[in-house]
């Protein structure tokens, strides 16, 4: 009995050499360890052993038993961390992956630029609708009745009385008729025009509209501020110049061009080879608009400007077809 019991030791330390696998190492505990196996026979062996054997064989058994359980376990320890170690590798110090994460809007992104110019000279934000009244964006605004603007090619009418307004100067109404004089506001929207859809012209785009109404404003004034406005967002050494123009809600009324940024007043296929690029109107606001809100124009001057967004923009980024704002493709929104 005693030299089965150093054989099954034998014997198991034999096996154990060659398990280096959970899968071998299960094997084991079964032919060894298990109710079956050869530990468990031994003890069954052990009840027919004659009584003054038993102490000696029992000792050396309980001792065959613990130390098999022992390099078991030991050698289970050892596997199983083995096989956490070989897993894939977690290198903690691996920077992040940074989530995808989308952008405003080039057209938004733009107006936010120059609204935050005006903000911080003391012009508030304020915003009007879309659908205006015939009287808020021409009549108020001194557009004679068969001005060529309120053609039925240009406007989008709802009814008699209704449409989609053409421009953001309908929002000047708008405050002067619900606040007292002074008011400093830029007016971001945007506004509606029945044109033939093209590279250039799109029946829909965003204009910024300015308005400052107080007692003594001049033009003067109104060149400083569109002059700064000019410099922070083309840049210190731009050039610029005013130019008579009309419109029915200004007098005088002009528009403000400032050096072509691409050739830098060279001449080039932007600028039309002028040198020039006119980036908005201008003028006092006419007497009739003040009287038509209800303010006393003897009192009262004040300036406007008004310039379209997407124009800005597209001059800004030499974007040459209006259309690829309002696609909404992502391979051409990302790169701004
Ligand atoms: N509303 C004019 C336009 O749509 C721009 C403008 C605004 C001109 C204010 C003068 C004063 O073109």
């Amino acid at each position: 009995m005693l030299n089965k019991i150093n054989d099954a030791k034998e014997k198991f330390l034999q096996n154990i050499e060659k398990v280096d696998s959970a899968k071998l190492l299960e094997e084991l505990r079964i032919k060894f360890l298990s109710r079956n196996g050869i530990v468990s026979m031994l003890f069954e062996e052990f009840k027919s052993v004659p009584s003054q054997e038993k102490r000696a064989i029992g000792q050396g058994l309980n001792a065959l038993r613990q130390e098999l359980q022992a390099k078991y376990e030991a050698l289970k320890t050892r596997i199983e961390s083995k096989g956490k170690a070989s897993a894939p590798e977690i290198d903690l110090t691996l920077p992040g992956r940074a989530p995808a994460q989308g952008t405003a809007h080039l057209i938004t992104q733009t107006m936010n630029e120059i609204i935050s110019i005006f903000k911080k000279i003391g012009f508030s934000v304020i915003t009007g609708p879309e659908i205006e009244s015939d009287r808020n964006n021409f009549g108020a605004l001194n557009f004679p009745e068969d001005h060529p603007a309120r053609d039925m090619q240009d406007t989008f009418f709802i009814n008699r009385d209704f449409l989609l307004r053409t421009h953001t100067s309908p929002v000047q109404v708008r405050i002067m008729e619900s606040q007292e004089p002074p008011v400093r506001a830029i007016m971001p929207g945007r506004v509606y025009r029945n044109e033939a859809i093209n590279s250039r012209s799109y029946c829909m785009f965003h204009q910024i509209e300015g308005l400052f109404v107080d007692e003594n404003v001049t033009f003067a004034e109104l060149k400083g501020t569109l002059v700064h406005f000019a410099k922070e967002f083309y840049g210190n050494n731009v050039k610029y110049k005013f130019r008579p123009s009309y419109f029915p809600f200004t007098e005088p009324s002009a528009e403000m061009d400032i050096t072509c940024f691409i050739c830098g007043g060279k001449g080039c296929r932007v600028c039309k080879h002028s040198g020039w690029l006119e980036i908005l109107g201008c003028g006092m606001v006419d007497p009739n608009v003040f009287t038509s809100v209800g303010y006393d124009p003897e009192e009262i001057t004040g300036y406007a400007f008004g310039m379209g967004i997407e124009r800005i923009a597209m001059l800004k980024h030499d974007i040459k077809d209006i259309r690829l704002l309002f696609e909404n493709d992502v391979r051409f929104l990302k790169q701004f």
